[in-house]
């Protein structure tokens, strides 16, 4: 059994999901298409052809899903708004068909105890802001606090736990750098043009937020990796510092006010299109800092490679998931205690980890997923190891409730607790999920 006794008595557990990966509905209700409708229905983008038209449906059976994280026994549920359901064609006029599905879903969270923690944006830009020329362009940070001042106009009577963005890294470096995420653009200039917007947007919501919910508790959800060189030789070591940058400075420090990395500007050779003032306005403070993790990175200098010339090897260990990501448990512990100690956090939520294994399902229709619970053991223990040595550690959501569609992968991957048919929509607990509803339980039961 993990020992998690070092885990706070109020730690608030909880599973994530968003938007677009488990709805579905995508014309319903007036819902206009954003980005990630283009891309996955442009052909050879996503896996397999697969789109997010129908994903779990869960725009429709909500209510047994919600009933399915009651029984895991989660206290909390990250879920993400879609600004294409709210705000659907970014101009202004608001959807009171997307906005009311949030609140019946929040209301329905609080009747059955669950506290909402919802995330303004995962990813789904809607298109027609895409047309004006998406996150390069400071227009859409602007756009994203209109919206964000609808929505928390709306549900900050209920709502205290609020996300701005998540994985701004995603959106800005696989979707305007690597282009395998939407919109799918390769260009390095677009790219940092991205996630200074992205920045923006955020310290422009957090205003949004405060002005319209006194009591909000306002974070955003950064994806980090540690980084190994992968030898010892100098160029190497230099290219994990890039790697760094990249991947964890260039995001942490803006928020932190102390500026965009110097050596990553460097790096990047791109001016930033900052106004007075916007520095500070990134910075805006938060209540807390959410860190999705899921693997390290081993890296080696590569010129040839677009900036931050690395590339990617596969590390040391020899656990990968069906991502091929390695199973790097200790990563995790490293990661909150970084930004314990050289961001000063006073409050942390893991918000999402978590594991994509293909399942086997029994003859008796239940669903075995051994490596699943052995990944979520391992990495709650290693929480429990950095709240040991002083990580602030609140809260940790499992990613993610359902198999759903993950992103350019389509359905192939499945990171769920619960398994989903897509053929029935048969919703079936995994073992990973029992687990975690004991793990939880005996937790609770503890303290
Ligand atoms: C992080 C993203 O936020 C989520 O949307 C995705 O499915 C998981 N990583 C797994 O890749």
């Amino acid at each position: 059994m993990t020992d998690l006794r070092a885990l706070p008595k109020d730690f608030l557990w909880g599973v994530a999901t968003a938007a677009y990966q488990i709805e579905g509905a995508a014309r319903e209700d007036g819902r206009a298409p954003s980005i990630w409708d283009t891309f996955s229905h442009t052909p050879g983008k996503v896996a397999n052809g697969d789109t997010g038209d129908v994903a779990c449906d869960h725009y429709r059976r909500w209510p047994e899903d919600l009933r399915l994280a009651k029984e895991l026994g989660v206290g909390a549920y990250r879920f993400s708004i879609a600004w294409p359901r709210v705000v659907p064609l970014a101009d202004g006029r608001v959807n009171e068909a997307g906005l009311a599905f949030y609140d019946r879903l929040t209301d329905a969270l609080l009747e059955v105890g669950i506290t909402p923690f919802p995330t303004l944006y995962h990813w789904d830009l809607p298109q027609a802001q895409q047309d004006r020329g998406g996150w390069p362009e400071r227009d859409t940070a602007l756009r994203f606090a209109d919206y964000a001042a609808v929505v928390a106009k709306r549900l900050g009577d209920r709502i205290e736990h609020w996300c701005t963005l998540n994985e701004p890294l995603c959106s800005a470096w696989i979707g305007h750098l690597d282009g395998t995420m939407a919109p799918g653009v390769t260009d390095l200039n677009a790219a940092v043009r991205a996630s200074f917007h992205l920045h923006l947007g955020h310290g422009l919501a957090v205003q949004a937020l405060r002005a319209a919910i006194p009591k909000a508790r306002v974070g955003i959800v950064n994806n980090l990796s540690p980084i190994l060189p992968g030898t010892d030789n100098e160029d190497d070591g230099a290219a994990a510092q890039r790697a760094d940058g990249h991947v964890n400075r260039w995001w942490l420090d803006p928020i932190h006010g102390r500026g965009y990395p110097a050596d990553m500007l460097e790096v990047y050779g791109v001016d930033l299109p900052l106004q007075t003032g916007d520095l500070a306005t990134i910075a805006a403070p938060l209540d807390w800092i959410g860190i999705n993790y899921y693997f390290r990175q081993v890296v080696t200098d590569d010129p040839s490679r677009p900036a931050p010339f690395v590339r990617q090897i596969r590390g040391p260990n020899l656990e990968h998931t069906a991502m091929n990501w390695e199973v790097h448990a200790p990563g995790i512990e490293e990661l909150l205690l970084r930004v314990t100690r050289e961001y000063g956090a006073k409050k942390i939520y893991v918000t999402e980890n978590g594991s994509a294994y293909e399942d086997s399902v029994a003859a008796d229709g239940s669903v075995h997923d051994p490596k699943r619970v052995a990944y979520l053991e391992q990495h709650l223990a290693a929480c429990a190891g950095a709240v040991e040595q002083g990580a602030p550690l609140a809260g940790y959501f499992a990613w993610s409730l359902l198999d759903n569609f993950e992103w350019a992968y389509g359905y192939a991957k499945r990171f769920g607790l619960v398994r989903v048919d897509y053929e029935t929509q048969r919703r079936t607990i995994k073992s990973s999920g029992r687990r975690f509803a004991e793990i939880i339980a005996a937790h609770r039961s503890r303290v």
